[in-house]
C-alpha cells in the first residue's frame, strides 16, 4: 500500500473516455489546492517523466493496429514505472500533492475491457511493475461517447498533433470503455467517485472539489 505517513503527500487520478475534460479539470483542482497553500504537481499517463513521455509517442501515434493488445500493456506499464519511480513517488514522498491525468485504471479499461487483456494478467503486470500502489481517490469523469469524440475531433483539426490512435478505434470500443469506467466506480465507490461531465467545466470543478474535501477532510484542515 502507498504508506499513509503525516507527511507523505496525496495521490489523486482522473479517469474516462476520450474528450471528457480530463486535462480542464486537473488545472482547476490544481489551483485550487494551490490556493489552499498545498504543494501540488500535475502530470499525465502515458507520460509524465522523461521515459514516460518517449514511450507515449510509441503509444498514441500511428495507426490502431501498430501495437497488439500485449505489446500495447507492456509499453504502458513501462512508461507507468518510469513515471512512478521517478517523478510521482519522490513527490509523494516529499510531501506534495499529485494529480494525475490518467493511471492504473485506465489500463484496465483501455486494455483489459477495450482490448480484451485478462484481468489476471493485468493484475499480475501491475504487481510486477509497482506492487500494492493505488491512488488515494479517483475521479472518473463520464460523458456520452458522441460528445467526448466530437470534443477531440475539434480539438485535433485545431493542431499539428497527431496522438489519435486510440481515438480512431470505432465507436463500440469507445461504448465499452464507457460502460467499463462506470462499472468501476461500483466495484471500488469508496476509490472511484464518477462525476456528470456534460455540466459545464465551473460545475464539474465545483462538484470535483466536494468530493475532494470529503475524501480529505482530515489533511484540509490541518
Ligand atoms: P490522453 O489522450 O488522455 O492523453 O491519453 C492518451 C491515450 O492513451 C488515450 O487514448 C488512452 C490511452 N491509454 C491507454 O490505452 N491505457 C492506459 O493505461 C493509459 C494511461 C492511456
Amino acid at each position: 500500500m502507498v504508506e499513509k505517513s503525516a507527511t507523505r503527500g496525496r495521490f489523486v487520478t482522473f479517469e474516462g473516455g476520450e474528450g471528457v475534460g480530463k486535462s480542464t479539470q486537473v488545472r482547476r483542482l490544481a489551483r485550487i489546492l494551490v490556493e489552499r497553500g498545498l504543494r501540488v504537481v500535475t502530470t499525465r499517463e502515458p507520460g509524465g517523466s522523461e521515459g514516460g513521455e518517449q514511450v507515449r509517442q510509441l503509444l498514441v501515434r500511428g495507426e490502431p493496429g501498430r501495437w497488439d493488445a500485449i505489446s500495447e500493456t507492456l509499453l504502458l506499464l513501462a512508461a507507468r514505472r518510469d513515471h512512478w519511480t521517478r517523478l510521482i513517488d519522490p513527490n509523494l514522498r516529499e510531501g506534495a500533492w499529485v494529480i494525475s491525468d490518467r493511471f492504473t485504471d485506465s489500463t484496465l479499461i483501455y486494455q483489459g475491457i477495450g482490448r480484451g487483456v485478462d484481468r489476471s494478467v493485468l493484475d499480475q503486470l501491475h504487481h510486477i511493475t509497482l506492487g500494492k500502489v493505488a491512488p488515494d481517490l479517483t475521479i472518473v469523469l463520464d460523458l456520452p461517447v458522441h460528445q467526448g469524440l466530437g470534443r477531440t475531433r475539434v480539438r485535433n483539426r485545431g493542431s499539428s498533433i497527431d496522438e489519435d490512435r486510440f481515438e480512431r478505434m470505432g465507436l463500440d470500443f469507445h461504448e465499452r470503455l464507457r460502460t467499463g469506467f462506470r462499472e468501476l466506480a461500483v466495484h471500488e465507490p469508496e476509490r472511484i467517485k464518477t462525476v456528470d461531465a456534460t455540466n459545464d467545466a465551473d460545475t464539474v470543478a465545483s462538484t470535483v472539489i466536494s468530493i475532494v474535501n470529503a475524501r480529505f477532510q482530515r489533511e484540509l484542515s490541518s
